[in-house]
């Protein structure tokens, strides 16, 4: 067996760099992400020992809060959102590398300060000029924050100073191109870590290990067996209190763009050459540069959107998208949307690829479920509608695992089969559960690994896939032509109709 592990060049997924000692300067450290996710997720980097001790974060927004104002905020979001602060040790060691410097986005003189104070946290906390920007503010504010951090010479660096940039990057291809464009006057690719946190989950990555680390599904994983592909993530929440930004966004561009097409893509893919970060990312870019809708030409037959309408969740009645705080009674954004994707290569042709993503569905889930073609003959003749063909899940969450569905025979004296399951599970097999995403993502951008950040060219071209429904539905509607699903209800029937017309039908989970 060839082994990649020798070579030096090759570090990527395989391989543990270790963080050098930096500061995380987070702009828009007084909203929810920070508070709930980041430092939450810092805090259990510290606890286990995988950051170094001078690692330090400093909070950056427009309100005047002091370091212990913001420290004490900070704590709040690890107690509510995370595993609690373990001893008051640790959290004092932990509050002592936590700073506050309040600046507008939009003014030099802001930035001249906090650059002044990192340079100041260098010396009293032997941070050596590492830096990690982590933009974590409304988008419309990315390209001045890289703009000003570029002009203060922030960015210089192109070692020691990194972007990380929150999605969504960009509204559509233009809006991707023109960031972009921003992004590479200031800096260069190596220093940018664009954040989809579904490629930090432990079973996204674990695709990877799947397919590449096994040497029987390989053979498999092609037109020649696969008969379609289906990617799910149902949620069951609905819009929240962030009408502000999806209504403008819905479901195309918050999930579908974004979560789905990076799961698509770490599945059909080819094997990379090796694990480092532009060897994937180049297999996951020609995925995309040879995908399309399946019928460019009418869009009902390859992309349904869809909008919850009022119903019951948990036995509890929740409104309507149209009537939830903020959203336009009117509203035509889409909280469903289901996919048709092709991808024109000697693997796929002709393989349907179903994607699907909406709010107030009934269950949260999450998964990839292969399923592969029919036996070309059945000959347990009475027993013909009970054949099912295999399907392999590779659950995302809940009950994070793989399980292979496949025909039995059903014990006792007739020859009659049943479906069965043969079933791996993260929770039994490794006995912990598996890890927030963010953490992983930090660690990464701070040792300087780009494997699971997505490259300035493929999100480009993820936009492109989407385009034609993005640009249809972008025109003016009828509000009653969209198609409505009742809140704890699986898809409008339009989308059922978008697989069923091909003699499939959606997986019921
Ligand atoms: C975010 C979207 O990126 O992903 C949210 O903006 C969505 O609308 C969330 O709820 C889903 O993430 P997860 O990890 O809970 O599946």
């Amino acid at each position: 067996m060839v082994t990649l592990l020798e070579n030096p060049l090759r570090v990527g997924l395989q391989q543990e760099r270790t963080a050098e000692p930096a500061i995380l300067v987070i702009f828009g450290a007084s909203g929810d992400l920070t508070q709930r996710k980041l430092v939450p997720a810092i805090y259990q980097m510290k606890r286990d020992r995988r950051l170094p001790p001078e690692t330090t974060i400093v909070g950056v927004a427009r309100r005047e809060w002091s370091h212990d104002y913001f420290r004490e905020q900070m704590r709040e979001g690890i107690e509510q959102f995370s595993d609690g602060i373990g001893s008051e040790e640790m959290w004092e060691e932990f509050a002592q590398g936590l700073y506050y410097c309040p600046g507008d986005i939009d003014k030099p003189e802001s930035y001249q300060k906090l650059k002044a104070f990192l340079g100041e946290l260098d010396g009293k906390r032997g941070t050596r000029g590492n830096r990690v920007f982590y933009l974590s503010v409304s988008p419309k504010f990315f390209p001045e924050a890289i703009r000003q951090l570029g002009s203060a010479g922030m960015l210089a660096d192109s070692v020691k100073n990194r972007l990380v940039i929150e999605k969504p990057f960009g509204t559509d291809l233009s809006s991707a191109q023109k960031l972009n464009r921003v992004v590479q006057q200031v800096c260069k690719e190596q220093q940018v870590y664009r954040i989809d946190h579904y490629l930090g989950k432990e079973t996204v990555q674990n695709l990877l290990v799947f397919r590449f680390a096994n040497a029987i599904f390989e053979p498999l994983w092609n037109r020649q067996f696969v008969d379609h592909v289906q990617i799910t993530v149902a949620e069951t929440v609905g819009v929240e209190d962030r009408a502000g930004y999806y209504e403008s966004s819905g479901a195309l561009r918050d999930m579908v763009q974004n979560h789905l097409l990076q799961v698509f893509c770490l599945t059909a893919m080819e094997p990379p050459n090796s694990l480092d970060a532009d060897s994937i990312r180049t297999e996951k870019m020609k995925v995309l540069q040879a995908t399309h809708l399946a019928d460019i030409n009418n869009l009902e037959n390859s992309a349904v959107r869809g909008q919850y309408s009022a119903g019951w969740m948990k036995g509890k009645p929740v409104p309507g998208y149209r009537e939830e705080p903020g959203v336009n009674p009117n509203s035509t954004t889409p909280t469903y949307v289901a996919m048709k994707l092709l991808i024109d290569n000697w693997r796929w042709q002709g393989v349907p690829f179903y994607l699907r993503t909406g709010k107030r569905l009934p269950k949260k889930v999450s998964e990839i479920a292969i399923q592969f073609r029919e036996v070309p003959l059945l000959i347990f003749q009475s027993a013909a509608q009970q054949a099912n063909p295999n399907v392999l899940t590779l659950r995302i969450h809940p009950n994070e695992g793989i399980s292979l569905r496949f025909e039995g025979k059903m014990p006792g004296p007739s020859l009659r089969t049943r479906t069965v399951d043969m079933d791996f599970s993260y929770g039994s097999s490794f006995g912990i559960s598996t890890s927030d995403a963010y953490d992983r993502l930090l660690l990464d951008c701070m040792r300087g690994d780009q494997t699971l950040f997505t490259r300035a060219d493929e999100v480009e071209e993820a936009w492109r896939v989407v385009t034609p429904a993005l640009s249809a539905w972008e025109a003016p509607t009828d509000p009653a032509s969209i198609p409505q699903y009742e809140a704890g209800t699986w898809e409008p029937t339009e989308a059922e109709h978008l697989i069923n017309r091909d003699g499939r039908r959606w997986r019921r989970l």
